[in-house]
């Protein structure tokens, strides 16, 4: 067999630096599921087209699961030689039926295959990213409704600002993982249209019904309806929908990385909110009495490998002019990489958080800790109630710029009696402002500043359980 493909106009053979700098096969090898995928619905319609022979299509069928068996069982060889996924795989195929393996590309081009091939691929990475995102979501709403009553002081500038149920505060990042769903919904929308039949960049001379192709391989709207690329010369060279994949999957990762932050700051021995499971740590080589939180910091660290394959791949784009050009094939390793890192720290979030059930003994494990004690005691300490106080002036009719001056005034005074708002008497209170009543204590304290805010999307626990509720039905939904 010919060394490549193209091989009769060429006088000299590649040398074996240019070889493997232009192949891929190495890493696209991953997409030879959708690559078979790809051709059998490409070799059904040219057959119901009347363009193949029924034999040929038959030979071509069982070639095909001839290869998928192969490379499923490790038994194929692939070579460096034919460059990539798509002619190793053809190659292959000719080995096995002769001229109805040539035939196969009738009609297609490499150009227009590979689009088809990520995009199907990408597609069911996305389908099982979903899946992990929800584990994700369930597994903080979970911990969320054990911990309703729990308060934590809410940091601005990480200074002590107001108590927030810490259950408010993870479904803060509920609601951040619920908009990377929603977005990477919105991707997958765009993904799933095809490419095939749009050929090297121009269309092709041949009848096809790319409808039906599109609709063999799934790509159909709500309806059922086809999906297929409208414009051959966009269709094959375009990659915007792996950039939007890769800026939705950097936003998830962005919001794992705050998670992450946190997580290791209250893993402190000097907050000392939480705790994980021991398997999520790891311990030092020196000092005895470590223990690491690595899985946070390798997420957060992680999260800058995947903005940069956000960078690679837009960057990748940027110049190129109409069609298709080599440079796309840069497209495959970020991508990859992006959609690994996104799936691992998805899961060991999952379980990191929620804990992990033994479907042997059902017994749960893992999971964070949670330490409420530690909590309050750092809420009370910043004077996170002083709002409190402000807006019970208010109430009284105090325009709130003043409130606000008379309790930087007591806050002063609490200071440098080194207690908090609430030790103060009444009668010292009162000095700042004659108002001052004995009620004055139910808003100073944690629980009275919680439950005062009261409105919707506020940390009062009566809200928190109207949106674990709503969260709760949201997911299980699913
Ligand atoms: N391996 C190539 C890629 O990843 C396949 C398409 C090659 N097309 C071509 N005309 N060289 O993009």
């Amino acid at each position: 067999t010919k060394a490549q493909a193209w091989s009769a106009l060429f006088s000299e053979p590649m040398s074996d630096l240019v070889k493997r700098y232009t192949a891929s096969v190495s890493f696209d090898q991953r997409l030879w599921r959708a690559d078979i995928e790809g051709s059998l619905a490409h070799a059904e319609m040219l057959a119901a087209q009347s363009i193949l022979s029924d034999s040929d299509h038959q030979e071509i069928v069982r070639g095909l699961q001839q290869i998928h068996s192969e490379i499923e069982t490790g038994r194929f060889d692939w070579k460096l030689d034919l460059e990539d996924v798509h002619l190793n795989i053809e190659a292959r195929l000719t080995q096995l039926v002769g001229d109805a393996g040539k035939r196969l590309h009738t009609g297609r081009s490499r150009n227009d295959q590979v689009a088809t091939d990520v995009r199907l691929w990408l597609r069911g990475e996305i389908d099982l990213i979903a899946v992990l995102m929800q584990d994700l979501q369930r597994a903080l709403v979970e911990v969320a409704s054990r911990n309703v009553e729990v308060i934590l002081p809410g940091f601005t500038h990480l200074q002590v600002a107001q108590p927030v149920s810490f259950a408010h505060h993870l479904l803060a990042y509920v609601e951040m993982f619920a908009r990377d769903a929603e977005r990477m919904a919105d991707v997958r929308r765009r993904v799933n249209v095809l490419p095939l039949g749009s050929a090297a960049l121009a269309g092709t001379t041949y009848p096809l019904d790319r409808e039906r192709v599109a609709r063999t391989l799934g790509m159909v709207d709500e309806d059922g309806a086809a999906r297929v690329c409208q414009n051959s010369l966009d269709a094959v060279s375009d990659r915007d929908f792996a950039i939007e994949f890769s800026a939705a999957a950097s936003l998830v990762m962005v919001h794992i990385s705050r998670l992450s932050e946190e997580l290791v700051l209250w893993m402190s021995q000097n907050f000392a909110f939480i705790r994980i499971a021991d398997r999520f740590t790891t311990g030092s080589s020196i000092m005895p009495q470590k223990k690491n939180p690595d899985v946070p910091e390798l997420a957060r660290g992680k999260t800058g490998r995947v903005v940069g394959h956000l960078m690679s791949l837009i960057t990748l784009m940027k110049g190129q002019p109409l069609a298709y050009n080599k440079d796309n094939q840069e497209d495959k390793e970020p991508l990859f990489d992006t959609v690994d890192t996104l799936k691992d720290t998805l899961r060991i979030f999952a379980e990191m958080i929620g804990g992990q059930v033994d479907a042997a003994t059902g017994e749960k494990s893992g999971g964070i800790t949670v330490n409420p004690q530690p909590m309050e005691d750092a809420a009370r300490k910043g004077y996170a109630t002083a709002t409190d106080l402000a807006d019970y002036l208010v109430k009284k009719g105090l325009p709130f710029r003043d409130a606000h001056e008379t309790v930087a005034h007591a806050v002063k005074a609490a200071q440098s009696h080194g207690c908090d708002l609430s030790e103060l008497p009444l009668s010292v209170l009162q000095g700042f402002h004659p108002q001052i009543e004995k009620d004055v204590y139910d808003v100073l304290s944690l629980r009275g500043s919680l439950d005062a805010r009261n409105t919707l999307g506020g940390t009062a626990p009566a809200q928190v359980r109207m949106q674990l509720a709503r969260h709760q039905a949201r997911l299980a939904s699913k």
